[in-house]
């Protein structure tokens, strides 16, 4: 089981600068800061969460040796957002719009646990299936998405702006069937035995 604490909330302003952060060490091309300040704060059909560690600094290996002073919650300089996700709920449809992981806390689990909360957003919100797009090379992200029964549904050609290469398109199974259920019960139960967490959504 890995040391420390997580919660899993839904994304704020103040949160910006951290969720930057990490989208900067996991994407070639990161999306504005009003791009963020849009989605949280105009788009009705979205819902961003972040992950947040509330384990205070020590000895763990994996973790980065912050500051006291730099890890405090609520401030706008605290270091306590290690993942985040958006999904916009379009009438049936829940689309999976970015997900990452800080690079010094994956696989922990941590990705499966957002799609497991983004899953129950979009059977709460009524949505059939989830789609999203990922780079055809990015077989590690292709894994997960599998590993929760999504599956192939096509290609974009030259999707990726910076470098033109194409995006996969993947559509998980209906929510309501009862092997989508198992997947995430199974999932659950697995999150439950590799990290400590707990929702405020
Ligand atoms: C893709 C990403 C979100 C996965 O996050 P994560 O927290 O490391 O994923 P998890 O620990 O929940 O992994 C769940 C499963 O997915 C698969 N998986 C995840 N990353 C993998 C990798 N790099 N290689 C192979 N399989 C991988 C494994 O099956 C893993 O289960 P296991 O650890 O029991 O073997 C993370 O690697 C990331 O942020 N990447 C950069 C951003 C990105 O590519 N986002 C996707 C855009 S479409």
């Amino acid at each position: 089981m890995f040391e420390e604490e997580f919660v899993v909330e839904p994304m704020r302003v103040e949160q910006l600068d951290q969720v930057r952060r990490i989208e900067r060490a996991c994407f070639p091309t990161p999306w504005p800061r009003n791009a963020y300040h849009r989605e949280i704060e105009k788009n009705e059909r979205a819902r961003y969460l972040v992950v947040r560690t509330t384990s205070e600094p020590g000895p763990t290996p994996k973790r980065r040796q912050f500051p006291m002073s730099l890890f405090s919650m609520g401030r706008s300089d605290a270091r306590d957002v290690v993942a985040y996700c958006g999904v916009w709920v379009m009438l049936d449809e829940a689309h999976i719009t970015t997900i990452a992981v800080d690079p010094e806390y994956r696989r922990l689990g941590l990705g499966q646990l957002l799609i497991i909360q983004m899953a129950r957003i979009a059977l709460q919100a009524r949505a059939t299936r989830m789609t999203l797009e990922v780079r055809m090379s990015n077989e590690g992200a292709q894994r997960l998405y599998r590993k929760y029964g999504f599956s192939d549904g096509g290609v974009r050609p030259r999707y990726y702006s910076d470098d033109f290469e194409d995006a996969l398109i993947m559509r998980s199974e209906e929510l309501k069937s009862p092997s989508f259920a198992e997947r995430m019960d199974a999932g659950e139960e697995e999150l439950r035995r590799r990290v400590r967490w707990t929702t405020r959504l």
